[in-house]
C-alpha cells in the first residue's frame, strides 16, 4: 500500500462537459473562468498548496488550451511587459515555476475510472491525488481540502475520498458511501455505490471531486468492467479496496461548488467575487 509522500496530482479533464454546452463546445469547461481565473488554475493551485508539485493532466483531443495555459506565451508577455497588466500574469507564472507538468491522452472518454487509469505511466507506483477541476473547493483562512486529505493520508495510509452531505433527492448524481464513523467526519467505508436510485442509496454522503489513491488502484481499475452509464467507474474500483477496509471517506472542512453545472458555476462566481476580489 502507500507509504511514500504524495507528489503527483492527476487532473482528469478529458470529459465532454456536455452539461455546459454550448459554452464547452470549443472551450474546455475547465478553462471557464471563475471571475478572471480558469477553473483548472484554481485546481492546480490547490494541489501546489498541498505540496503536490507534479501535475498530470489526463486530456482528450481538442482540449489543448489546458496545456497552453501552463506554458509561456511570449508574444502576449512582451505586449504587456512594463504595463500595469503585467502583474495579472504573476500568479500563473509563479505556479508554472513551482510545478512540473505532464499530459497523457485518454483516447476515448470511457469514464472517470478509466481516465485515472490512463495516468499510471506518469504516477508510477506511488500514492497520488486526484482533483476534478469542475468541483471548486474553498476553505478561506483554513487548510485547502487537498491539504486536509494529505494530512489524513499520512495517518491512515490508505485511499481517501472527500464526501459531503447532499440533499437526499440528489444522491443519484453521485457516488454514495456508507461506513463507520471512526472520528469526527472520518468514516471507514463499508460500501459505495455509483449514482444509486434515491430509495436505494446507503446514505446521503456523496463523494466529491477529491481523492487520494494508493497505487494498487491501477490494477483494480484495469480489472473493473464498465458500470453505471457504460463507463468504467472509479467507485467500482475503490469498492474492491473498501471491502478490505482500505478506504476512508472524509467529510472535509470547506465549501464545494459543482461548477460542471450552471447553478453551481454561478454560485462559485458570486462567492469568489465577494470573497477574493471585491475590495
Ligand atoms: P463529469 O461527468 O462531471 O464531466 O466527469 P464531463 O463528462 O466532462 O461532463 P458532463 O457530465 O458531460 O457535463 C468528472 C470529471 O472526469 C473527467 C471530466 O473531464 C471531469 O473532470 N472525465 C470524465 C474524464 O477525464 N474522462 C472521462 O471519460 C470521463
Amino acid at each position: 500500500m502507500g507509504q511514500s509522500k504524495i507528489n503527483t496530482c492527476v487532473f482528469p479533464v478529458a470529459g465532454f462537459g456536455s452539461r455546459f454546452l454550448p459554452a464547452s463546445k470549443a472551450v474546455p469547461k475547465e478553462m471557464l473562468p471563475i471571475v478572471d481565473k480558469p477553473l483548472i488554475q484554481y485546481a492546480v493551485e490547490e494541489a501546489a498548496a498541498a505540496g503536490l508539485k507534479q501535475v498530470c493532466f489526463v486530456n482528450g483531443r481538442h482540449k489543448q488550451a489546458i496545456e497552453n495555459h501552463f506554458d509561456r506565451n511570449f508574444e502576449l508577455e512582451t505586449s504587456v511587459k512594463d504595463t500595469d497588466k503585467e502583474q495579472l500574469l504573476t500568479g500563473i507564472n509563479q505556479l508554472m515555476d513551482s510545478c512540473s507538468f505532464a499530459s497523457i491522452r485518454q483516447v476515448e472518454a470511457k469514464g472517470l475510472g478509466h481516465a485515472i487509469g490512463c495516468s499510471e505511466p506518469i504516477v508510477d507506483h506511488q500514492p497520488f491525488a486526484v482533483i476534478l477541476p469542475d468541483d471548486l473547493c474553498v476553505n478561506p483562512g483554513g487548510e485547502s481540502v487537498l491539504q486536509q486529505m494529505v494530512a489524513l493520508y499520512e495517518r491512515y495510509q490508505c485511499s481517501i475520498v472527500a464526501i459531503e452531505e447532499v440533499p437526499v433527492d440528489q444522491v443519484n448524481k453521485y457516488g454514495v458511501i456508507d461506513g463507520e464513523e471512526e472520528a469526527d467526519g472520518v468514516f471507514r467505508v463499508r460500501t459505495m455505490v455509483e449514482k444509486p436510485a434515491v430509495d436505494e442509496a446507503p446514505s446521503n454522503l456523496a463523494i466529491i471531486g477529491r481523492y487520494v489513491l494508493t497505487p494498487d488502484i491501477f490494477k483494480l481499475i484495469a480489472d473493473t468492467k464498465p458500470g453505471k452509464g457504460g463507463e468504467i467507474q472509479i467507485t467500482d474500483a475503490l469498492m474492491k479496496q473498501a471491502v478490505e477496509g482500505r478506504v476512508i471517506a472524509y467529510r472535509f472542512k470547506g465549501t464545494r461548488f459543482d461548477c460542471g453545472s450552471v447553478p453551481g458555476y454561478v454560485s462559485a462566481t458570486n462567492y469568489c467575487f465577494e470573497q477574493f476580489y471585491k475590495s
